[in-house]
């Protein structure tokens, strides 16, 4: 499969990995809601689901085949050939199917999740991608386990499954176990070691045990990877997978350096953050990088300072770049002068030096009983000057 190596490609599994955590299973009507916003968004492909596993995710892979037009379908599999077949019959409506098959590469999962040798794992993943190419020339091969398996052995995996005809290679992070350096070095690794990798799509799959899915996901971009696996807000198996959003932004911000680009409307991401948050029931953290309450406020005195001066000062992504109305310069006991007189100003009241000295002083000491200051609370604190 040819490919523009600067495009980086977005693997949205919000769908399957996210849905994975207990309390976010969606319906299938949900599920085409927030597909056809995630065709919107730009993302290359969607994980629609895993077939094999109950009837609705095989609903769901079927419908949502039906319902999206440009964007590829993937359904995830095991390495054994009822799976393969079960999720090529889910995808029979895809007009971009891909199926993505494979199975564990550590010691590890060989060992005490097979009960198995290196030599029949390595069989099974080449007869498995062997057996989806039969259904579908797009065939992703995952090395399940990939950030702690042996580097000579993965590599080996790697080469015979891409062989085999799979056209991207998906080295997950499973456990969220790596260090950047370590995970972009394990890539790196692929891509001198591997005679074939040529012929394949190298993917980032990263999980987010030590808060370093992201992290890990573009040191495997820095090192070759074109492709990374990632959902909205994060959600995921235990501490989470690499967020889109995070990653769509590193992109956008540091596009000189890495040189490589997604297809992603970034103004979207706000909306789609808060519909994945309600319908999932997982609330977003106030402090999470890009789509957080808190991502575009500002309360310290000296921040707001600086942020009124010359917004560049404290910004670093415009709030309008992900869907929202502007900053929030936040009212609290740590605002200084010059945030009461931009709030004042927004209500309509100009006050001279002196009547701002005064204001403040009475701000503050109500600032010192009360978290947040609201608008009514600024409007009483000026009126009393009247
Ligand atoms: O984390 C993982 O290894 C996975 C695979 C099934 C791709 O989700
Ligand atoms: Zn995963």
């Amino acid at each position: 499969m040819l490919h523009d190596p600067n495009h980086l490609y977005i693997f949205d599994t919000t769908l399957r990995d996210g849905e994975q955590v207990p309390g976010c299973q969606l319906t299938t009507v949900e599920k085409i809601e927030i597909a056809k916003d995630l065709e919107k968004l730009g993302v290359d492909i969607i994980e629609a689901g895993f077939p094999v596993s109950s009837p609705g995710d095989f609903q769901s892979v079927v419908e949502l085949s039906k319902a999206v037009n440009d964007v590829i379908i993937c359904a995830l599999t095991r390495a054994n050939e009822n799976d393969i077949d079960v999720a090529a019959d889910a995808l029979k409506y895809a007009k971009r199917p891909r199926i993505h098959t494979g199975i564990g590469a550590s010691d590890m999962h060989i060992q005490y999740k097979f009960n198995s040798t290196r030599e029949a794992i390595l069989e099974r993943a080449v007869a498995a991608v062997k057996h989806a190419k039969k259904y579908v020339e797009d065939v992703e091969f995952y090395a399940e386990d990939a950030g702690r398996a042996d580097l000579e052995f993965l590599a080996k995996m790697i080469e015979a499954v891409i062989a085999a005809g799979a056209t991207v290679v998906n080295i997950p992070d499973t456990n969220g176990y790596c260090l950047p350096d370590q995970y972009g070095a394990k890539i790196k690794f692929l891509k001198e070691h591997v005679k074939n990798i040529d012929q394949a799509i190298i993917s980032a799959h990263c999980h987010n045990d030590l808060g370093l899915a992201t992290a890990n996901s573009i040191a495997g971009v820095q090192n070759g990877a074109r492709q990374i696996e990632c959902t909205i807000n994060g959600i995921g198996e235990r501490a989470g997978n690499t967020s889109l959003e995070e990653v769509a932004m590193i992109m956008k911000v540091h596009q000189q350096s890495l040189k490589v680009g997604t297809n992603i409307n970034s103004k979207l991401f706000t909306h789609i953050s808060r519909k994945v948050s309600e319908m999932m029931n997982m609330p977003v953290q106030p402090n999470k990088a890009i789509v957080g309450r808190n991502a575009f406020a500002h309360s310290s005195g000296i921040h707001q300072d600086g942020f009124l001066k010359h917004r560049e000062n404290y910004e670093i992504i415009k709030p309008e770049d992900v869907g929202l109305a502007e900053a929030d310069i936040i009212l609290t006991a740590r605002s200084g002068r010059h945030a009461l007189k931009h709030h004042l100003e927004r209500l309509g009241f100009s006050l001279d030096k002196e009547q701002l000295a005064d204001a403040y002083k009475r701000f503050l000491d109500l600032a010192d009983q009360k978290k947040q200051i609201t608008d009514e609370d600024l409007i009483n604190l000026v009126k009393v000057e009247a």
